[in-house]
């Protein structure tokens, strides 16, 4: 009696497997990350509306991502070229894509140290540049209300070394320019979801314990910032994964929300197919520990296809840093982080 129980028990269990793995076909990486609740995203790139490839450009985003960032031209040399004038069209062009497609988007970014236009940096006392600064963020968070849903707020202030980033902000106004920027944007929008993002903060180290202090601070002075954003420009050699792990943990322990923001994990410009699968291993552990925390509501590449990454303009002798090659074929790493996410699909479902 006990061996037919076990009998059918083990049938019931392999149609409802069954079914489960053929539901999971045909599924994208949008599909699935809406499964989980969360937002799988991409960096916009510029002009992408009228890029010769730009319907294959758009099917391919809109099928596999439901959050995107534009990826400089809300920037202030593109969205605030001159004092009195705002430029806002090409940043809508990605607002409505997003929109239009059901994605929510990223602002990125509100203050920055670079991509400035000249007249910024021509401003020479506290008083001038505070002024500017509220303008901007008021005018820009305020155009955007209710359509962007999250602002990388303060990008990059702070060093690797662990200290303040000596820039035009910090140098004129002093560190307070942080905690005045998340207010404002705040008074813009009250609803929007506002984050400090830097890069080299995945794991613990001076730059990540300096902002853990600085966001911490903020956070018990009553300061509204809600996240904070993991570049994660990294190579097919990784980081150390417990090190990832357990400064998410602290981060998400102030009640913060994390997003990873920017990933790109790069290979030599000659990979071979085994520096594809190294790869893919690499998005694969990333993955798997930011779905083991709850906290974390959105990964985003910095880009989707390699025919279209800041990579091998920066990094000589580095590319392929994305999941898609040139040709929007995906890669091993793309396939490595569906699986991750189908397993933790089908975790939830049993
Ligand atoms: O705007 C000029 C244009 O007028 C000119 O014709 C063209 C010729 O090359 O250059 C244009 O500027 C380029 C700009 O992208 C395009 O909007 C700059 O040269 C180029 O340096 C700039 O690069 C961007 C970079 O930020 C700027 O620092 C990359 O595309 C963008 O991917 C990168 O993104 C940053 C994030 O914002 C912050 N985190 C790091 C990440 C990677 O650096």
């Amino acid at each position: 009696m006990k061996s037919l129980r076990l009998v059918i028990l083990a049938v019931v269990l392999f149609f409802v497997l069954n079914f489960t793995v053929q539901r999971l076909e045909g599924e994208t990486l949008r599909t699935l990350a809406e499964k989980l609740g969360i937002y799988i995203g991409y960096a916009s790139i510029n002009d992408f509306w009228r890029i010769t490839d730009s319907d294959k450009y758009m099917e391919v985003a809109k099928r596999e991502f439901n959050i995107l960032t534009p990826e400089n031209q809300m920037k202030w040399d593109s969205i605030h070229p001159e004092e009195t004038r705002y430029n806002f069209e090409p940043a809508e062009r990605h607002v409505r894509f997003a929109l239009e497609n059901g994605m929510v988007v990223h602002g990125h970014t509100l203050v920055w140290h670079q991509q400035l236009p000249p007249w910024v940096s021509g401003k020479s006392t506290k008083e001038e540049l505070l002024k500017v600064l509220e303008d901007h963020i008021k005018t820009v968070v305020g155009h955007f209300k209710g359509r962007v849903k999250i602002w990388d707020v303060v990008n990059e202030a702070v060093s690797d070394a662990g200290t303040y980033r000596d820039s035009i902000w910090y140098r004129i106004i002093g560190p307070e320019y942080i905690e005045k920027a998340f207010i404002w944007a705040h008074e813009a929008d009250p609803d929007a979801i506002l984050i400090y993002n830097d890069y080299n903060i995945e794991t613990i180290n001076p730059k990540s314990n300096f902002v853990y202090n600085m966001v911490k601070e903020m956070k018990e002075k009553g300061i509204p910032i809600h996240g904070v954003g993991f570049q994660m420009h990294i190579d097919y050699n990784g980081l150390n994964y417990e090190s990832f792990r357990q400064n998410l943990k602290r981060f998400a322990d102030l009640g913060l929300k994390l997003y990873i923001t920017e990933m790109d994990v790069r290979v030599p410009q000659n990979a071979t197919p085994k520096d594809f699968e190294k790869q893919a291993e690499v998005y694969r552990k990333i993955f798997e520990i930011c779905l083991d925390n709850p906290a974390v509501e959105a990964i985003q590449f910095w880009g989707f296809t390699d025919k279209y990454s800041w990579v091998p303009g920066f990094f000589k002798g580095w590319d392929h840093a994305l999941i898609f090659d040139r040709d929007y074929n995906p890669k091993p790493a793309y396939f490595a982080i569906k699986e991750v996410l189908e397993k933790k699909v089908m975790e939830r479902q049993k």
